[in-house]
Formats: structure tokens, C-alpha cells, sequence
């Protein structure tokens, strides 16, 4: 039986993961892949780490550098994280000659168009099921399944921890800190929660969803990203009166030969499919130009859900020539001689419906001076209602959904708006989608 030989570098959650996916499947995965997949090294820092794996037989590194000169070694398996380090590490492997197989989706997002060609130009692949999503093989999904279509949009809930925390805002009504701190004790957030909470994370993954939905390069700098740091339980609670629920979306979407990319707090109706993933679930929904609407959901973190990911990726390899494997199925779906610079709109230039929460002091005309700032860029008002926050209070709420308008012209509304008497605060501006 030919044999597979992979070198893991990390035992953390998803390196545990890896480890205990290929040898509890093992026989599973023989039948599937026709080769056994044998991890014959580690590399891990902490040396009790490795030392706690049952029948362990694998070779041991401290300094993961070490596994690109293992000769025998064909896939490399990066669980290290960061992206200083594993950017030396992947394209030292890769320069060796040895396919790299990872969940590094900040490493993917920012040095992506210098691996992926790496690769190429070594007649090896990358494989990179873990970086988006977790267990839910949507890169496939894409690179394959939907490979007829030409993509419209993709929008997805594809950060956990921020999903646990608007979903336990709007189920239990407590406030941001306290869902974070809960996030934290269930270890989804990542190591460094602000990647989460800020939007960083999800922007890193629609980098690589967009890259491959539209065969665009990786153009992580230009997805614009607003986290949910600043949200109040209030915009939850008014949106529910509405009938909508705010999730944390990065949404790709084409719009001509233009591209729009971006991360941030969104209205949904609260009746869409997308509205009802709760907890730390994600969810990503792809609309093809054939095939319509589809939706794939599932764990997007986790030990043996991330390692799920990673090990079908080995089975690929494992199944595939390496020649086969560059020429029939590009890690980014697109032929690398098609892969596009397109041009990625600023959010002026972003049309959606609006949802506008504005501060003001509660007396008479203060409502028909908001709706004539907001006529005067022509825009329509879809809903409104009126809400005192707290008893007995000068001030009130006042919440207004738009129609579809432009980017530009909520934000000139806003500006009149801002310089209305009675209005006491900058307003709240987040945008409705209705995922149709
Ligand atoms: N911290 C991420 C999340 C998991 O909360 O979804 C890994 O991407």
C-alpha cells in the first residue's frame, strides 16, 4: 500500500484535530483515497504537546522549519498560525517541492498571490479547505461543484464568535461584553478576539471566497470592514420590531465588472434561512447565475470540524497526480492566466437599504425635518416607528428603514441630518440586505 507522508506543524486545537481525524478514520479513509495518509512528523513548540499523542511514532521538530528537509515528507500541513513565520515556512516547503495544506486564512489572505504562484511554479498545490468556514466544504463548492455558473454573489456568516455573540444579544437581551466573554470561555473567539469582533477574521475568508467566486486576485485591502464592537443592544432590539435580525455578513458581490467587498452588521429579514443560523454556526449562501440560490451550513470552528477540512484536502492529494493536480483543478478555481485585477467599489458607491437610528430630541417638527434631508437626496422611507428608551425621557429613538439607495446619497442625508437642532447625536447607520 503506498502511503501519503505528512509533516503537521502545530498541535494546537486544529493540529490535535488533524492528528486524531487520521488516525481514528484511517480505515475510512484508505477505502476513499486509496493511499494510507501517515503523519510521520511533527513540529510543535511545546514538546509535552507531542509527547501526550497515543502510539505515537511520528518524528519530532521543535523548529517546524525542520520538516521541509524531511525528503520523504509530501504534504505539509501549516497549523502554526500567524503570518510572519508561516510565510517563510509555507514557501520554504513549497520551494521544496512539498504541497502545503492550511488553515491560515490570515496567511492565505495577505500573501496569497505570492504561494499560490509559489506553488505553481513548483508543480504543487495548496490546499485550503480549513481557512473558510471550518467544517463546511464551500472552497469545493466553489472550485467544483458550482464551477458551471458564473457567481452573482456570495454572502456568508463566517465568523463564529461574532455570530454566538449577536445571536445571545437578541435571544437573552445581554449586552456585547458579556456574549464576548461567554465566546471566550466556549474558545471560539480566536486567541486574539479583536480579529473576531472587528471583522478581521470574516474579511480574511471573503478574501478568498471572492478570489474564487469571480476570479479576481486577492484584494484583502480593499474589503471594507466594520466589526460589531460599537453595536448596541438597541439596534438588535429595533431591528427585531422590524422583523429583521442583525448578523455580522461578508458579502461579495458583482456588480457589472466591478466588485463590492465587504464586512460588516447587517439588517436581514428575520423569516431568510440566513437569519435563523444562531450560535456560533456559519452559514454561507452562493447565488449562481444556473443554479440559483443555494446554502451550505455548518461548524465553522473547532477541533475536528477545522480538522475535517484538512484531511479531505489530504485525501485529494492523497487521490490525485501531482501533475493532474495543477492542471485540472486550480486551488483558486480560475486558470491562473484568467485570474483578474477587478475593480472593487468604495461604499459611496454601494447601493442597499438602510437602516437609520437617530437621537433627537422628542418636539414637533423634529420627524418632518429628518424626512426632508432624507427626500432631498430622493430617498424613500420604508418603515419607521418612534421609541422611548428610557422612561419619562426628553430624547427618543427614532428608527427609519430605507429603500434602496446609494451609498452616497445616505451619507449626504446623514449630513443634513447631523445638522438638524433637535438631534443630540451622530445617528446609527446600518445596511439592509434582503439576500433575494
Ligand atoms: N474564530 C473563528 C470564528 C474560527 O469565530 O469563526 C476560526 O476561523
Amino acid at each position: 500500500m503506498t502511503v501519503l507522508k505528512v509533516g503537521l506543524a502545530g498541535l494546537g486545537t486544529v493540529g490535535l484535530g488533524t492528528w486524531n481525524v487520521c488516525k481514528n478514520n484511517a480505515e475510512e479513509i484508505v477505502r476513499k483515497a486509496g493511499k494510507k495518509v501517515k503523519i510521520i512528523a511533527v513540529a510543535e513548540a511545546e514538546k509535552n504537546k507531542f509527547t501526550c499523542l497515543e502510539k505515537n511514532e511520528a518524528i519530532y521538530f521543535s523548529d517546524a522549519m525542520k520538516l521541509t528537509d524531511v525528503s520523504e515528507i509530501d504534504v505539509i500541513v501549516e497549523l502554526i498560525g500567524g503570518d510572519t513565520f508561516a510565510r517563510a515556512f509555507v514557501i520554504e516547503a513549497l520551494k521544496k517541492g512539498k504541497h502545503v495544506v492550511t488553515a491560515n486564512k490570515a496567511l492565505l489572505a495577505k500573501y496569497g498571490n505570492e504561494i499560490f504562484k509559489t506553488a505553481e511554479e513548483n508543480n504543487v498545490t495548496v490546499g485550503f479547505e480549513a481557512a473558510v468556514a471550518g467544517g463546511i466544504p464551500i472552497l469545493k463548492v466553489l472550485r467544483e461543484g458550482l464551477t458551471a455558473n458564473r457567481i452573482d454573489w456570495i454572502a456568508g456568516i463566517i465568523n463564529g464568535t461574532t455570530n454566538y455573540i449577536l445571536s445571545e444579544m437578541e435571544a437573552r437581551g445581554i449586552t456585547f461584553e458579556k456574549a464576548l466573554k461567554e465566546a471566550q470561555d466556549f474558545g471560539f473567539a480566536e486567541a486574539d478576539p479583536t480579529l473576531d469582533i472587528e471583522g478581521y477574521d470574516s474579511a480574511h475568508k471573503l478574501a478568498l471566497l471572492a478570489s474564487m467566486a469571480f476570479g479576481t486576485k486577492l484584494n484583502l485591502d480593499k474589503v471594507l470592514v466594520d466589526g460589531i464592537t460599537n453595536l448596541d443592544l438597541r439596534e438588535v432590539i429595533y431591528a427585531k420590531k422590524l422583523g429583521y435580525r442583525v448578523k455580522s455578513l461578508g458579502i461579495a458581490r458583482r456588480r457589472n465588472s466591478n466588485l463590492e467587498l465587504r464586512v460588516h452588521s447587517t439588517l436581514i429579514p428575520e423569516n431568510c434561512l440566513m437569519a435563523n443560523v444562531n450560535g456560533a454556526m456559519n452559514a454561507v449562501q452562493v447565488k449562481g447565475n444556473a443554479v440559483g440560490n443555494t446554502l451550505y451550513y455548518g461548524q465553522g470552528a473547532g477541533a475536528e470540524p477545522t480538522a475535517s477540512a484538512v484531511v479531505a484536502d489530504l485525501v485529494d492529494i492523497a487521490r490525485g497526480d501531482r501533475k493532474k493536480m495543477i492542471t485540472s483543478i486550480p486551488a483558486l478555481s480560475f486558470q491562473s492566466d484568467q485570474v483578474k485585477d477587478l475593480n472593487v467599489l468604495e461604499h459611496l458607491s454601494i447601493e442597499s437599504g438602510f437602516y437609520l437610528r437617530i437621537r433627537v430630541l422628542d418636539q414637533a417638527g423634529v420627524l418632518a425635518d429628518i424626512t426632508r434631508c432624507l427626500s432631498n437626496e430622493n430617498i424613500s422611507v420604508d418603515a419607521f416607528f418612534q421609541k422611548n428608551h428610557l422612561k419619562d425621557d426628553i430624547y427618543t429613538d427614532v428608527v427609519l428603514l430605507t429603500h434602496k439607495c446609494m451609498g452616497k446619497d445616505i451619507f449626504d442625508a446623514i449630513e443634513s441630518i447631523k445638522s438638524i437642532k433637535s438631534v443630540i447625536e451622530d445617528p446609527i447607520v446600518l445596511r439592509v440586505e434582503s439576500l433575494e
